[in-house]
């Protein structure tokens, strides 16, 4: 059996769990030098240059494992930072306020790789000039985040079935409550779009990371029906060359589109 395919192996893939653990190996091998340093008669007093230790011991750690290189100084600032917000002495409360409303906002994108930021209009218009006018769609946004692209399309084609798809639960009841406010037709579903069968849609849409799309493409590639869109702003996939690319606002970001 190989434990790398089994959960535990899915967690260890996870950069921020990978982040996690070097940290605690560097606060660990950090001690053991403090106490090395202070038994040859260099204590280290400051804790926030022993704190900047364990940063130094974690960056170098997650460079020599090969994380990618913007790991590196989160890695080294992340404990001073510690001691920073520490020595400001800030109620309590505001940081399990922050962190309830980071974990609602960006649940699992420790292991998805794929945080929320929105596209915005011209990429909305651009999604609705490619349906076509006189035929009823299925569309699907897979990880709608706040709803914006399945709201447009749901006020724009009455004739569609519009949805969205969302694991995180804050922008997944915000775009619920606009749906409801707007008595949009746009649905939304709370989930993970790769329990989805694609088959269902005429097109699917996805504004994800570079980290999702070999997946995508090979769940979209063997579940979309023959001539149906599979479309991805900004995000191409390595080695599949697109049928379409449209770009929404001059010098941004391209949308690409592959026909099944
Ligand atoms: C970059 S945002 C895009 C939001 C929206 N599609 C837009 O265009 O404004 C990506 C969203 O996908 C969600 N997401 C990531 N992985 C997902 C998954 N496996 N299933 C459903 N949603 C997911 C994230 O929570 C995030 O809100």
């Amino acid at each position: 059996m190989n434990p790398a395919a089994g959960p535990l192996g899915r967690l260890w893939r996870a950069p921020a769990v990978r982040a996690l653990a070097y940290q605690c190996i560097a606060f660990f091998a950090g001690i053991f030098m403090l106490a090395a340093f202070a038994s040859r008669g260099f204590p280290v007093q400051s804790p926030l240059a022993a704190a900047f230790l364990q940063g130094a011991l974690a960056a170098g750690l997650s460079g020599w494992r090969r994380m990618a290189p913007w790991w590196l100084p989160i890695q080294l600032l992340f404990a001073p930072a510690l001691v920073v917000m520490q020595a400001l002495q800030l109620p309590p409360l505001l940081f399990l306020g922050l962190f309830l409303f980071l974990l609602l906002l960006y649940w699992s994108s420790f292991r998805t790789q794929v945080p929320y930021y929105p596209s915005t209009r011209p990429v909305w218009q651009a999604v609705a000039s490619l349906l076509p006018p006189d035929r009823p769609q299925h569309f699907i946004d897979i990880g709608s985040g706040f709803g914006g692209m399945a709201l447009h399309l749901g006020a724009l084609r009455p004739d569609c079935a519009i949805a969205g798809i969302e694991l995180a639960p804050l922008p997944y009841w915000a775009s619920r409550l606009r749906a409801w406010l707007q008595r949009n037709r746009a649905r939304f579903v709370r989930g993970d779009y790769l329990d989805l069968d694609f088959a269902s849609y005429d097109v699917v849409f996805a504004y994800l990371s570079p980290a999702a799309m070999p997946g995508l493409w090979e769940k979209a590639h063997s579940e979309m029906r023959s001539g149906t869109l599979l479309l991805s702003f900004e995000f191409t996939v390595p080695g599949h060359v697109p049928d379409l690319e449209i770009m929404p606002r001059r010098d941004g970001a391209v949308l690409y589109g592959w026909r099944m």
